[in-house]
């Protein structure tokens, strides 16, 4: 596989060294920032020889010239993929526009369901019985491009947000790597918003056990 990534992520990593352990992604992947100096992603590139760089939003005088600063450097970088890891912020319209259809997010819960930067509490505080993760393609609004995959979660009665958590990463740790590879292997075919997976027998993908 032949392809330049950017993984961008804000804390522990584990998404990023599922990436990073994948034998086809792994070795694509050549940047990753974080939008904190010090965070434990950095130090999972580090360890792989892959570039580091934090980009703090606090040196920029606006969200406008923070944007663009990151939009430069994966340009600069001649990044054609791009892979939000547990990335916290919100990525800029402008960096939307030069990635369109190459970046893809990972979320903790099956979206539509509980958006944003608390899912797994959410989920938890809202009594739900079943929750998941989803992988998806990246457009201007938060937590809602097209569903690329997608694996249901049970919660547990005794489950609270760290035990529920950790079950929710082991499925994005199976699903995030093999939604990349059917992005960067040219698999994934839009028909509005609903997402193709080109294969063998050309199917609509709905839950993350198909491919
Ligand atoms: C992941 O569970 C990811 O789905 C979530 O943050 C966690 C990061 O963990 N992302 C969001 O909530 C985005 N709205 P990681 O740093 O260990 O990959």
């Amino acid at each position: 596989m032949d392809a330049r990534i950017a993984v961008l992520a804000s804390g522990a990593g584990t998404n990023l060294q599922a990436l990073l352990d994948d034998p086809q992604i792994g070795s694509c992947i050549v940047l990753v920032v974080a939008d904190k100096p010090g965070v434990s992603a950095l130090d999972r590139a580090r360890a792989r020889g892959v570039k580091p760089v934090a980009l703090d939003p606090a040196h920029y005088p606006s969200r406008e010239a923070f944007d663009r600063a990151l939009t430069t450097l994966l340009e600069e970088e001649a990044i054609e993929y791009v892979m939000l890891a547990g990335y916290m912020r919100i990525l800029g319209a402008d960096t939307v526009r030069a990635f369109r259809d190459r970046i893809l997010n990972v979320h903790p819960s099956l979206l539509p369901a509980f958006p944003g930067g608390h899912a797994v509490k959410d989920a938890l505080d809202w009594g739900a019985k079943v929750t998941g993760a989803t992988v998806h393609l990246v457009d201007e609004e938060v937590d809602h491009g097209p569903t690329v995959l997608q694996e249901p979660v049970l919660i547990l009665p005794d489950d609270d947000e760290l035990s529920l958590h950790v079950r929710i990463q082991e499925v994005e740790h199976r699903l995030f790597p093999r939604a990349a590879r059917l992005l960067v292997e040219g698999r994934l075919k839009l028909e509005g918003r609903l997402v193709h997976v080109l294969g063998d027998d050309e199917e609509t993908v709905g839950a993350g056990s198909k491919e």
